[in-house]
């Protein structure tokens, strides 16, 4: 017996006698029974029905879907030729397909469909549950009540998201469940059948029974019930427009949409503190609302911009976060180092304070290292510590500084002198927001690239050899390939000392290149006369320079790094900049650095591509001596 003692057991039963005698208990409440809850009506044969009621002849319109790149063979356009023969397909699917939506999108008639045009089983949700409990779905509401039917269900969707891909119809309000929700997301490819209100109206006023419809202005119920759902579809990997057209086009188009998927990238990063994800995709910020509704605890967020990058890619940003009802104020600070200052993060927190943030309001910062320092900061200071989530759009912070949780900005005394470790919930990296990016600071992101192979994989660093130039060529594949790779570096580095405490090596390591580089930025200013990227680069080559003349390793080594760092047309030695700089000047600002302890001189240096380590011996009389042979003064 299913039913125990006031609970449902919802496990598998005999289908095929329980399952006629449902669907014929069904046939009757469909036409008979007033229902509570209307969504529940959603079922097989009613929709069905209505689906092939639809005016055949009216034009498909809205063709909304994602554009990801292909997960398998498309057949639906040869399909679609052969819609009636509708023989099964040898696709291998990884995923289940799970359609959501409203009451009258033709869930269960397009999913019966699909199923057959793709060659997967298909299940409808309630029917299982039906099945399991031995009830109607309104009988099971009536029973028991909405909690119960709610468990029940979490535990029949997990249970067949746990088997075999299939094609799963939902009822209209699993989706909303945030436990089956995130089961779906884990396991499944959502996919929401958007219908406009005239459609469901059209759709709903074919229906002989629509209790809950009847009640009241059927146009205002269902207008509200949309209003609640439609945020939360939204978050859907997949979103089909859906008209007044036949099933077999809706399928059509549901099949194009799902053979064209594939999720992003997604990279854990797993540290004593927390863990998060790195996401790297193209045209994630247009899904960022969708991708970021994990992790976000209010649907309210101040995003954190300069105004070049806000002119280019916020309103994408805002579009995003509006489709599953996130709201967001916007801070936007002037472009540049500059805005890492004092003064710029007293305004960015005056600014955050006067938004009214809360302790859930996310900040989310959009845009280059300048701003996922300065927006983490204030975000890690603000209220004691606001939730926060970078959305990178430089190279650089892609590779680089939108994961570890180093947040800050610079004093007159010196760059990242004060700051706090604050790890984001979440890194957006949208590969698509490159294609605006200057092609000078596509080579200064290199260069942080480059630096994560020279540290600690030989690998990466001969991928770079290989595949350099094409990522600041703007290939996005390789742009991916180089953002996963190195954030996997990093990560790994971060996961192991995440907070810079170990005395030796561990994130320290991360420095490679930075003791020169920041010598050189501090010296000719943060007005763009160097970029960080850039300065890196010279401190890379300078790096195993000292190293090779500390008899650590092979000059050639050097000299191969340099010349990489050339091939990509980024400078790679001190002289490239055109300007006098004082060997004793740059050691003194290298003593100013942060990385100064116990009043020595740290750095990183190599044995060899891959093998750095940290130092506390070297004499400074070699950094002198070096950098006057790099062309520096006295
Ligand atoms: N926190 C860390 O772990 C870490 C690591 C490395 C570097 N950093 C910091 O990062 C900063 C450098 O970051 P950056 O190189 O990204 O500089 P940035 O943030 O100043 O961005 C560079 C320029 O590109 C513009 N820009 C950004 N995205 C764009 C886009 N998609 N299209 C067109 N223009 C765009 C910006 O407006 C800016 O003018 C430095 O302050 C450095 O100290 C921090």
């Amino acid at each position: 017996m299913p039913v125990q003692g006031g609970s449902v057991l919802l496990e598998p039963v005999e289908r095929d006698d329980v399952l006629h005698l449902l669907r014929m208990r069904r046939r009757r409440e469909c036409a008979e029974q007033h229902d509570a809850d209307a969504e529940h009506q959603d079922k097989d044969q009613c929709d069905d029905e209505e689906q092939l009621t639809h005016p055949p002849s009216l034009a498909v319109i809205g063709n909304d879907v994602l554009t990801f790149t292909v997960m398998a063979r498309n057949n639906a356009r040869s399909e679609s030729a052969h819609a009636t023969s509708a023989r099964p397909r040898s696709l291998t699917f990884s995923r289940s397909i799970v359609l959501v939506g409203m009451m009258g999108a033709g869930k269960t008639s397009i999913g019966r469909r699909l199923a057959a045009r793709l060659g997967l089983p298909f299940r409808d949700a309630d029917s299982e549950i039906e099945l399991a409990a031995g009830l109607t779905v309104p009988e099971l509401f009536a029973r028991y009540g909405e909690p119960h039917f709610r468990a029940g269900e979490r535990r029949v969707i997990r249970r067949l998201l746990d088997g075999p891909p299939l094609v799963l119809a939902t009822g209209g309000g699993a989706f909303m469940d945030d436990v089956t929700r995130a089961a779906i997301r884990a396991r499944g490819v959502s996919v929401w059948l958007r219908c406009a209100l005239p459609v469901l109206l059209r759709r709903v006023a074919l229906r002989t029974s629509r209790p809950l419809l009847a009640g009241g202005d059927p146009a205002e119920i269902l207008r509200r019930l949309m209003a609640v759902r439609h945020p939360v579809y939204a978050e859907a990997d997949v979103v089909v427009d859906c008209s007044d057209e036949p099933p077999e086009i809706t399928t059509d188009k549901v099949a194009r949409a799902v053979e064209a998927w594939s999720p992003p990238h997604i990279l854990p990063v797993r540290l004593a503190s927390t863990r998060y994800d790195v996401v790297v995709g193209e045209g994630l910020l247009a899904r960022a609302g969708a991708l970021l509704a994990p992790v976000l605890p209010q649907k309210r967020c101040v995003v954190v911009t300069d105004t070049t990058v806000a002119a280019l890619h916020l309103a994408t940003l805002l579009d995003g976060l509006a489709q599953t009802g996130v709201t967001a104020a916007v801070i936007a600070v002037p472009p540049g180092e500059a805005s890492k200052s004092l003064d710029s993060f007293g305004r960015v927190i005056d600014a955050l304070l006067g938004a009214s943030v809360e302790r859930h309001t996310t900040v989310v910062a959009l845009g280059g290292g300048v701003v996922g320092d300065l927006a983490g900061f204030a975000a890690a200071t603000a209220l004691r510590g606001l939730p926060f989530v970078q959305v990178p759009t430089t190279l650089l912070a892609q590779v680089d500084s939108s994961v570890g949780g180093k947040t800050g900005i610079n004093t007159a005394r010196g760059k990242n002198l004060v700051g706090a470790f604050h790890q984001p919930r979440m890194v957006l990296a949208d590969t698509a927001t490159l294609a605006t990016l200057p092609l000078r600071e596509k080579r200064a992101g290199y260069a942080e690239i480059v630096k994560a192979g020279l540290i600690g994989d030989l690998g990466l660093y001969q991928w770079c050899e290989t595949n350099g130039r094409a990522v600041v060529a703007d290939d996005r594949a390789a742009q991916a390939e180089a953002v996963l790779r190195a954030c996997a570096f990093k990560a790994e580095v971060v996961g192991d000392d995440e907070r810079e405490e170990r005395p030796n090596d561990g994130r320290a390591l991360l420095n490679l290149g930075h003791t020169f580089g920041h010598a050189i930025e501090a010296e000719l200013g943060y007005g763009g006369a160097v970029l960080h990227g850039e300065a890196v680069a010279i401190g890379l080559g300078l790096a195993f320079q000292l190293s090779a003349k500390l008899g650590l390793c092979d000059p050639a080594v050097a000299e191969r790094v340099i010349g990489h760092v050339a091939s990509v047309g980024l400078p790679s030695e001190l002289a490239m900049l055109n300007r006098r700089f004082s060997a004793s000047r740059l050691v003194e600002l290298m003593r100013r650095d942060k990385k100064m302890r116990d009043g020595r001189l740290h750095f990183v240096l190599a044995r060899g591509i891959g093998a750095a380590f940290t130092s506390a011996d070297v004499p400074p009389e070699a950094v002198t001596e070096l950098l006057r042979e790099a062309g520096a003064e006295a």
